[in-house]
């Protein structure tokens, strides 16, 4: 899954450039953080990197981004792609924004301006948009909403022809009543631009240079305006606030759940199932309720996912089953294990196959060979253990000595005693057994039998105390 960029086709008019710019530099207010809005995170990625995927499937000529609200941190989270930037040191409206970006643009270009608040954009609308709008007229991307408060009113004439869009802070009552709305995307010959910004102004309720301005403009200079639909209404959410941006993660997550759905993945619940980086699957997967993914995540065959698990850039191979409560990060995992209830894995864990690891185990950095259990209430670190070993309840690799970390070795068909504390740095040797409740400070021998705990001692006819009468 690519995070949700749905692919495109390019039948768009090759001999035009297409040079795309975001709108990233306001401060979203309404979010009342400190942190920049198109940073805030959706589906685990800040939601302009959402935007830019779409964007960079289209495969633009130049891909530019208005920055200027905390615009270092902003360019500062893309440090690693092929962006150019421009600056918008004051946020006078979304007109000025685009009008910072003009300059480094060639007439004859097509600019399609994209916000950095609207991540559910799909590359296949913008590329049907670019498709539709001839190379001489405007675009503009539209949606038909229930609820359109907040959004940019669509204004068709008679004929059904765009004639212009308005604000809703501007908004006559008849026109509020308007459920075609204004997505924020729209495409337009750089050179016509250049004239329309020219002449914005800011008589309007909220003092700025709507961009949405130069629609009525286009239509005066008698240029054609083609409104085209989203294929998803979800597409078009804007995100404003807290709450619009917990509407799309929603939205974001039933897309990826359709999507994995029609895989053939059977999730126990759609609407309780969170993606927040990529995951690939094979056949027959389960995902039960709760399960949290992140980062790359690989799950083999017949994966089995129980209730509430958190995985993170894991590979779990075919055949696996997570119980339920498992928190499992950075694992590599053959086929055929079984983790948990309750198992805690940890970056640089790798099992070969058949490993079973129960409830209450932590495993930090340990490598596991085909058959190993450790079954419960155990904490494996820096530890490789061989095939067929069995780790007894409460067993420690006491790792680390205040100073350093420390590697323990178990060698093939070692039987660990419950309550072990296995002192590192150590080596036990293939088939050796350790006592129960031993503490193990030196190497074990291969085949030997090594008890480290204090022999019982039994006193007979022991009257055990009495509680005094006060
Ligand atoms: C805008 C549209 C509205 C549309 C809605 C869709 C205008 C005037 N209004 O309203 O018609 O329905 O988006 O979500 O265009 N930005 C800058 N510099 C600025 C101002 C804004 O870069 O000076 C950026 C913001 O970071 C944001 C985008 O432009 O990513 C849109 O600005 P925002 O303030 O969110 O506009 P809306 O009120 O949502
Ligand atoms: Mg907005």
């Amino acid at each position: 899954m690519q995070h949700g960029v749905e692919s495109a086709s390019l039948g768009r008019d090759a001999s035009i450039p297409v040079t795309v710019v975001v709108l990233a530099a306001g401060q979203g207010q309404r979010m009342n953080s400190s942190r920049p809005k198109v940073l805030q995170p959706l589906a685990g990625r800040p939601m302009l990197a959402h935007v830019l995927d779409a964007a960079e499937a289209l495969n633009p000529d130049a891909l530019n981004v208005v920055h200027g609200h905390s615009g270092e941190a902003v360019r500062a989270a893309f440090a690693d792609r092929d962006l150019a930037w421009t600056h918008q040191a004051e946020q006078l409206g979304t007109g000025h924004a685009l009008a910072q970006a003009l300059p480094s643009l060639e007439d004859g270009n097509r600019v399609l301006v994209l916000c950095g608040d609207m991540p559910l954009v799909s590359a296949a609308s913008l590329e049907r948009l670019i498709e539709q709008t001839d190379g001489r007229g405007v675009g503009l991307l539209t949606a038909t909403v229930d609820d359109p408060s907040g959004y940019g009113r669509v204004l068709r004439d008679d004929t059904g022809s765009v004639v212009a869009v308005v604000e809703d802070a501007d908004a006559t009552p008849e026109e509020l009543a308007v459920k075609e709305i204004n997505t924020g995307v729209m495409v337009l010959p750089a050179e016509a631009a250049r004239r329309w910004l020219d002449r914005l102004d800011r008589t309007n309720t909220q003092g700025e240079l709507y961009l949405t301005d130069v629609i009525a403009m286009a239509v005066a200079d008698g240029v054609p305006v083609c409104g085209v639909p989203v294929a998803d209404a979800a597409e078009a959410i804007g995100i404003n606030d807290r709450r619009q941006l917990a509407l799309a993660e929603r939205a974001i997550q039933q897309r990826y759940s359709r999507e994995l759905l029609d895989r053939g993945v059977t999730l126990a619940d759609p609407c309780r199932f969170d993606l927040r980086g990529r995951l690939a699957v094979g056949r027959d997967v389960f995902i039960d309720v709760g399960a949290v993914f992140s980062g790359d995540v690989t799950l083999g065959d017949r994966v089995r996912i129980g209730p509430n698990a958190v995985i993170s850039n894991s590979r779990l191979g075919d055949d696996c089953t997570v119980h339920a409560h498992c928190v499992i990060d950075g694992v590599i995992a053959g086929s055929r294990c079984e983790i948990g209830p309750f198992s805690r894995l940890r970056p640089g864990t790798e099992f070969d196959e058949q490993v079973k690891v129960g409830n209450f185990v932590e495993v930090k950095a340990g490598r596991l060979e085909t058959g190993v259990k450790v079954n419960h209430l155990s904490y494996v670190g820096d530890t490789r253990i061989g095939r067929d070993s069995n780790v007894g309840a409460g067993t420690v690799t006491c790792n680390y000595d205040g100073a350093g970390k420390h590697r323990t070795e178990i060698g093939e068909r070692v039987f660990v005693g419950s309550g072990s504390m296995l002192v590192a740095p150590l080596q036990v040797g293939e088939g050796a057994t350790i006592a129960a409740g031993s503490t193990i400070t030196r190497d074990v021998p291969p085949g030997t039998l090594a008890v480290a705990r204090k022999r019982q001692s039994t006193v007979k006819g022991w009257k055990r105390p009495t509680k005094r009468e006060s």
